[in-house]
């Protein structure tokens, strides 16, 4: 282990066990997660190592779809000129962009048709490996780390949700529980502590057993403030997750907590801190009647693979050499990501036809 991550652990190690004290012993674990993704220079994503990447051996930790084939982006393409034209907008806003993959692949095939293309992430060191990567971009493309008030435009995200901090909810003997952290494990080191809460998943978990699960108030509060500024457009959110009914199924009694560090996954975000990334599925229900509420209904929802051949996925493999062919093939294959990752889209302004859910559209199961 390189001495720069040692003394990055300890030092968000420190600040993690000063939040703990100032909050009276025990910090939500959404609080938690904040901190260790965010902690400005700190953070998983806010510290300067290597996180996208196709193999371990690069020193990367997880590889997501545009890094994985640019056929991803050029099929979402597709959707994002089709929701252009039905909008009526020129501007595509980018969340959460990672190294740039995505902006590089969209702006590649859309062309003259966006005249703007702005990057929202929380993440500044990014921002830099984002700058290189798009350079050849010129004034098209921006960069912003707050929402304006008023927007228009096609936004996207893929694996945004994801990074955004959940509650651990925990039933224990029947009493519902908010799980969090403490410093009070050996050595002062971090550990669970369960506290009895009145919060409770969105629906009733069947049966009285022990059950761990997540909900999410911050992607909901996320897509309430797309819904307040989003003026005119549309919005698509490519993700892990589920609906309510799969996402709270009493047999998911260990909740979708997940880590990732050099390509494995692991359940436990405790230890080093900053050096692994931590993830939750998307509730897609909560996400889509939290944006219904404020006035984004749901344009469509379904799988990655159906909503990638929906925008010409197929034909694209087909012209593809081989090699890029098997990537590109892991997108749509259903033991990879073509099943577990689903689509929704949103809309503000007029409904239309939109290609990516134009075949298998799921919206009737949310
Ligand atoms: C798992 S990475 C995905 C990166 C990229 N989209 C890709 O597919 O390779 C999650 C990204 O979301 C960003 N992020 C998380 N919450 C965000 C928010 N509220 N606004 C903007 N970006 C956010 C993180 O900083 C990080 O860059």
């Amino acid at each position: 282990m390189s001495q720069e991550a040692t003394s990055l652990t300890r030092a968000l190690q420190g600040l993690v066990e000063e939040s703990i004290r100032r909050a009276g012993g025990w910090l939500p674990f959404d609080r938690f997660m904040a901190l260790a993704l965010y902690a400005p220079g700190l953070g998983y994503y806010a510290n300067d190592l290597r996180k996208f990447g196709p193999m371990p051996s690069s020193g990367s930790d997880f590889v997501t779809a545009p890094e994985m084939s640019p056929l991803f982006g050029q099929a979402l393409a597709v959707q994002v000129a089709d929701a252009l034209r039905a909008t009526g907008t020129g501007e595509v806003w980018e969340f959460g962009a990672g190294s740039g993959a995505l902006a590089v692949q969209l702006l590649q095939a859309l062309g003259p048709q966006v005249r703007r293309y702005t990057i929202v992430d929380l993440s500044g060191s990014l921002r830099l490996r984002q700058q290189e990567a798009l350079a050849g971009f010129g004034s098209q493309v921006e960069w912003v780390s707050e929402l304006p008030q008023a927007m228009r435009g096609v936004v996207v995200g893929n694996e945004v949700l994801d990074a955004m901090p959940v509650k651990l909810l925990v039933r224990i003997e029947g009493t519902w529980h908010e799980r969090g952290v403490t410093a009070a494990g050996p050595d002062g080191t971090l550990a669970w502590a369960d506290r009895p809460t009145e919060l409770r998943p969105p629906v009733d978990i069947a049966g009285s057993h022990d059950y761990l699960t997540e909900i999410h108030p911050q992607a909901q509060a996320f897509v309430r403030t797309l819904a307040d500024r989003l003026e005119r457009g549309a919005a698509f959110f490519i993700d892990y997750g589920f609906t309510e009914s799969e996402y709270y199924h009493p047999q998911r009694n260990m909740g979708t907590l997940m880590c990732h560090r050099g390509h494995m996954a692991d359940a436990d975000p405790l230890p080093d801190l900053g050096r692994k990334d931590i993830t939750a599925h998307v509730n897609f229900t909560g996400l889509a009647l939290a944006a219904q509420e404020a006035g984004l209904p749901t344009l469509g929802y379904t799988t990655q693979a159906r909503f990638l051949m929906n925008c010409g996925l197929v034909p694209l493999l087909a012209q593809a050499p081989l090699a890029a062919r098997a990537a590109g093939h892991r997108l749509i294959a259903e033991h990879e990501m073509g099943e577990l990752f689903k689509v929704i889209g949103f809309y503000r302004g007029e409904f239309w036809d939109a290609v990516g859910f134009r075949e298998g559209d799921r919206t009737h199961t949310l």
